[in-house]
């Protein structure tokens, strides 16, 4: 909390205080191509823009194909060089998942670095497309089966390329605040007992449990792949909408726990490009630091169940 607080820096050189240029300050990413899902605004925006500075093709997965556009071209704006493609992806219907994945792998593109950033946050009570709770959806198992439709691309490339592949989730220091259990696989879509936070927490826990179970599987076959999630702190984006006045008079009271978006996005950047992270995997950031997440959060049997689960109602919405 100090260090939150005064911004000084933590045994990585960075903070809270970092922003995502200084802490990618001389990286070359020309190698490098990266999805950012969410990418046209928020985090997810000021990560594309970082990594295209950084000189890294980014591509920017986004439901919203104008606001995509509208950031592509603010990003070219101020980097004429910027290498900047858009695509459609809606986390929140697996047909859509699979599209892009099929789009994406149909432009022949390498790929080095998926972001799996988008999210929303304590909806009221919906489903999916696939008729999957909200949240856990768009935030979880849209990532999840985008990840494992976009896994042999990435193994490919760090084949052919030799360079490490990174997987970042965007999960959140909210994840500690979630249903009895961790995960409610028995009654994810029930309604009448729908807490709108803790379905939140409860699918930014699914984040860090998905790195984890992916880092196992992954280290298991020897790929040259990381997989890490990440708190980016407290910043003031579209993700309060459905709270927004009362997040306003909650940062007004609050204001030395609150980043901006260039430092809301450091954390992202520094687990996607820095070198001090080769080999990192199954690790949890904060501030731009190795952080301890809860209890549940380092369960590897939870995340060994989340796994199947996910597996079985991707297999049960691709079959119907
Ligand atoms: N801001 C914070 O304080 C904070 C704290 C902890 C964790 N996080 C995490 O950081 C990540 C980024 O959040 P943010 O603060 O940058 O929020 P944001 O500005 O609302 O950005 C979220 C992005 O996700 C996209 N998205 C939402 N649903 C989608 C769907 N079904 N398919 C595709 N894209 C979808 C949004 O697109 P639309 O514009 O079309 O909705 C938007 O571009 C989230 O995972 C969030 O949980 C944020």
């Amino acid at each position: 909390m100090f260090r939150l607080i005064s911004g000084l820096p933590g045994p990585s050189g960075f903070g809270s205080a970092s922003t995502a240029e200084q802490v990618t300050q001389g990286i070359d990413a020309t190698n490098l191509t990266g999805i950012i899902t969410g990418g046209a605004s928020g985090i997810g925006f000021e990560t594309a823009r970082i990594l295209a500075l950084r000189n890294a093709h980014v591509v920017i997965a986004a439901r919203n194909m104008e606001a995509a556009n509208e950031a592509k071209l603010l990003i070219l704006k101020d980097n004429k060089n910027a290498r900047v493609d858009v695509l459609k992806l809606d986390l929140a219907s697996l047909k859509s998942v699979k599209a892009f994945a099929d789009n994406f792998i149909a432009l022949n593109l390498p790929l080095n670095i998926l972001i799996n950033n988008a999210g929303i946050m304590s909806c009221p009570y919906r489903l999916s497309q696939d008729g999957i709770e909200m949240q856990f959806a768009t935030n979880h198992l849209g990532h999840f089966y985008l990840t494992n439709l976009l896994l042999d691309k990435m193994k490919e490339t760090a084949i052919s390329t030799g360079i490490e592949g990174r997987i970042v989730n965007l999960s959140s220091v909210a994840h500690i605040h979630t249903y009895n259990g961790g995960i409610r696989f028995k009654k994810l879509n029930e309604k009448n007992s729908y807490d709108d936070k803790k379905a939140y927490g409860q699918s930014k826990l699914a984040n860090i449990l998905h790195a984890n179970e992916l880092t196992r599987r992954l280290q298991a076959e020897g790929v040259n792949i990381t997989v890490n999630s990440l708190h980016p702190g407290l910043i003031l984006t579209n993700l309060f909408k459905y709270y927004a006045v009362l997040t306003k008079i909650l940062k007004f009271f609050s204001c030395f726990l609150w980043k901006n978006v260039h430092q809301g996005a450091a954390t992202t950047c520094y687990v996607a490009l820095h070198p001090n992270l080769k080999g990192a995997s199954g690790k949890y950031f904060s501030d731009c630091n190795e952080s301890k997440p809860s209890k549940l959060a380092r369960d590897a049997m939870l995340a060994k169940k989340l796994w199947d689960f996910s597996n079985k109602l991707v297999n049960a919405a691709e079959n119907s």
